[in-house]
């Protein structure tokens, strides 16, 4: 009798999507809302009874582990959720991927918080009236009021406020509670998570404080398994410091579906949103925004806010425009340059934004190729607007621009700058040249330097003099 039990088989149906069973086949699985996802398994009766104590996800590992060709997998069209915010969209390749976790990471300051409650406002304004809210921000760093308040900054010139009135907070920092409190929330229509910050969670199951490594991995496991299966997007925020090498975001890069740096000197307005790794869409991407008293704002044309002075307007003598890549757009960048007699017995060398290795090599360069006795002079080197370039191709307006101060002569209205300079003082060809050019042409700066007139940095004399 008792044999006969254990062998008797039981038919269940189980949830492709997130492995709830039930008695009898539905078209909706109750638990995920997928349709057509519960499949007919025949299991032994005792099977199910173990099963029962344990997590219904390890109940579809008993059979649905097979094989797959590659024309069984079917494509599945991704519904991307837009934000709203142009340069957030196009750096996360579209909008937002539903059941997507997102690590924002950036410097304490930096604005991550700002950004994230603008997409907050912004997905609440677009939803028509009447409809339940859609996206839920944990406050774990700062109370709701401290949030209150830059809401209150970001509306401030907005006219239509209505719709924002029911946006959802969670002050809540303990995981688990968390989220209980989205699972038995019966609102349908959260698309979006919002944590701010991922080092402020924590579970009572492990021990360490809010922050550490065990606890900043366990709580981002939990929170991609309740992305999966409520196929709601998260977005988490992470702090890392100068060196991006604080224990918490580092360590859980491989485990999200999408890494962003929101990068910036705090002291300029300009940032960066930089995509290092994305499931759903390109990683060479960037987005541009401008910190403003109103929050953050997209910055579409980035060389007003780059340049000391307006594109086709007589520069000062020191200042060379170049044409730098930040992921696959152009960018023109102004490189200023000051030489100046020394009276130190070392001259002074001050490079910002500029890898200070590589200038002090094209000042040697100029030095010997140029014959203008550098040794004698202090040197300062910017980029305008607080950028950074790490690029090579920067060189020969480095040069140009180091020429110019030197001089004292500015250089044409129109010139720009681009190629790599090597010991030789020669000049070398940079990748994508022609796009560099188009955006260069694009802006008024129609003489275009580059390998393919000057060859050797001693033209740049000659030329200098044209001028
Ligand atoms: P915040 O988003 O709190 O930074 P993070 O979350 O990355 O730590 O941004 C903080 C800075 O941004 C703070 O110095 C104030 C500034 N800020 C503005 O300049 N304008 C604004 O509208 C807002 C909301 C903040
Ligand atoms: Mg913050």
């Amino acid at each position: 009798m008792i044999n006969d039990q254990m062998t008797k088989s039981t038919t269940v149906y189980v949830c492709d999507n997130c492995g709830y069973h039930s008695a009898k086949w539905l078209g909706q699985c109750p638990e995920c809302g997928e349709w057509g996802s519960l499949r007919q398994l025949r299991i032994k009766s005792e099977e199910l009874r173990i099963k029962k104590g344990r997590s219904l996800q390890s109940l579809r590992s008993i059979q649905s582990v097979r094989l797959l060709r590659l024309n069984q997998i079917k494509p599945r069209s991704v519904k991307r959720i837009k934000t709203g915010i142009g340069e957030l969209d196009r750096v996360l390749g579209g909008g937002i991927v539903p059941g997507s976790v997102v690590l924002f990471a950036g410097e304490p300051g930096i604005g991550k918080s700002t950004l994230l409650t603008q997409v907050a406002l912004s997905l609440g304004s677009a939803r028509p009236a009447g409809e339940p809210p859609t996206t839920i921000y944990i406050c774990g760093e700062e109370s709701p009021e401290q949030v209150r308040l830059r809401l209150t900054r970001l509306l401030s010139d907005q006219s239509d406020q209505s719709n924002n009135s029911d946006l959802l907070f969670l002050p809540e920092t303990d995981i688990d509670l968390i989220i209980d409190q989205i699972a038995n929330c019966k609102l349908q229509m959260v698309k979006l998570l919002i944590i701010d910050s991922i080092q402020t969670l924590y579970t009572t199951d492990l021990p360490g404080t809010a922050g550490s490594i065990t606890q900043v991995r366990e709580c981002t496991q939990r929170l991609i398994q309740l992305a999966k299966t409520k196929q709601m997007a998260i977005f988490l925020v992470g702090h890392v410091t100068k060196k991006g090498v604080l224990a918490g975001p580092k360590t859980i890069e491989h485990a999200v579906d999408t890494v962003l740096y929101f990068e910036g000197e705090r002291s300029a307005d300009l940032r960066l949103l930089r995509s290092v790794k994305n499931r759903f869409g390109p990683t060479d991407e960037v987005g541009v925004f401008q910190m403003t008293d109103a929050g953050l704002k997209e910055v579409i044309n980035p060389e007003i806010l780059l340049n000391s002075r307006p594109l086709n307007s007589k520069p000062p003598s020191g200042s060379a425009y170049t044409v730098v890549f930040e992921g696959t757009r152009p960018m023109v960048v102004e490189i200023q340059a000051l030489v100046t007699k020394s009276f130190a017995p070392l001259p002074k060398r001050v490079i910002n934004g500029l890898d200070r290795r590589r200038s002090e090599m094209l000042i040697a360069v100029l030095q010997k190729y140029l014959k203008i006795p550098l040794w004698e002079y202090d040197v300062f080197l910017n980029v305008a607007g607080g950028f950074r370039v790490t690029e090579p191709a920067a060189d020969l307006a480095v040069c140009a621009a180091l020429y110019s101060s030197y001089k004292n002569e500015a250089l044409s209205v129109k010139a720009v700058f681009v190629g790599e300079v090597s010991l030789l003082g020669q000049v070398n060809p940079v990748s994508r040249e022609d796009k560099r050019q188009k955006q260069a042409q694009a802006l008024g700066l129609t003489d275009f330097y580059s390998d393919r007139n000057i060859t050797s940095i001693t033209q740049l004399k000659a030329l200098f003099n044209s001028i």
